[in-house]
């Protein structure tokens, strides 16, 4: 079959959605949809984002060092739809999707109470990439709702229900297929 070729920004897929929070440091709280995510070091813990360099989230991290990623499931797609097209500067997130703002305890972003998990992150370094940043956040401190826990205290995905994004579309994850690994079984 011949390939034909293909837009490069579009060809990785899906994504996790995530819902990062930021503070300009005089108590101004914004909320930024974020879909190009990944986990990068288990030794140190750490997160990537990829974040627009003119974005009021993308100059909060600059300037505060920190933020937290908070993983929603798919009750919040319409509040996650908003704060990837609404702006910081000129809407009050937390307001207008009715979001709630909780005290983390490592850092100065708010937790999102709805969203299951959240990740309080400290920025560790941002590597610049012609108008997109590379954000390297050490993951701090883990909240977990237990209700989305299986009985060997993993994530149950069909509990979480994470939202994935690809090509301008939601998904949602399906079916586990098979364990890691399993493929040796028969060697
Ligand atoms: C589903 C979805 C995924 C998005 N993923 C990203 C992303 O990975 N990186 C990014 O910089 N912007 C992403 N955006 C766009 C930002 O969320 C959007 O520009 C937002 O308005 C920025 O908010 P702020 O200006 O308040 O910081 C995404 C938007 C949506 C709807």
């Amino acid at each position: 079959m011949l390939k034909k070729e293909f837009d490069a920004a579009n060809a990785m897929y899906p994504f996790p959605v995530v819902l990062v929070t930021t503070h300009d440091g005089k108590g101004k709280h914004n909320i930024i949809t974020v879909a190009w995510t990944t986990n990068v070091s288990r030794n140190a813990p750490c997160i990537g984002l990829s974040m627009g360099s003119g974005k009021l989230s993308f100059q909060n991290i600059q300037n505060s060092r920190e933020f937290v990623v908070n993983i929603p499931g798919h009750n919040l797609l319409e509040q996650v739809d908003f704060c990837g097209e609404s702006h910081g500067e000129e809407v009050d997130k937390f307001a207008a999707t009715g979001l709630t703002a909780q005290k983390a305890s490592t850092v100065g972003a708010k937790l999102i109470k709805q969203c299951p998990i959240n990740l309080e992150c400290m920025l560790k370094e941002i590597y610049r990439i012609e108008g997109a940043n590379l954000i390297i956040g050490q993951i701090r401190k883990v909240h977990m709702d237990p209700t989305i826990l299986d009985e060997q205290q993993k994530i149950d995905y069909h509990k979480l229900d994470p939202i994935v994004y690809a090509q301008k579309t939601y998904y949602r994850v399906g079916k586990a297929q098979q364990k890691r690994g399993f493929s040796k079984h028969d060697q």
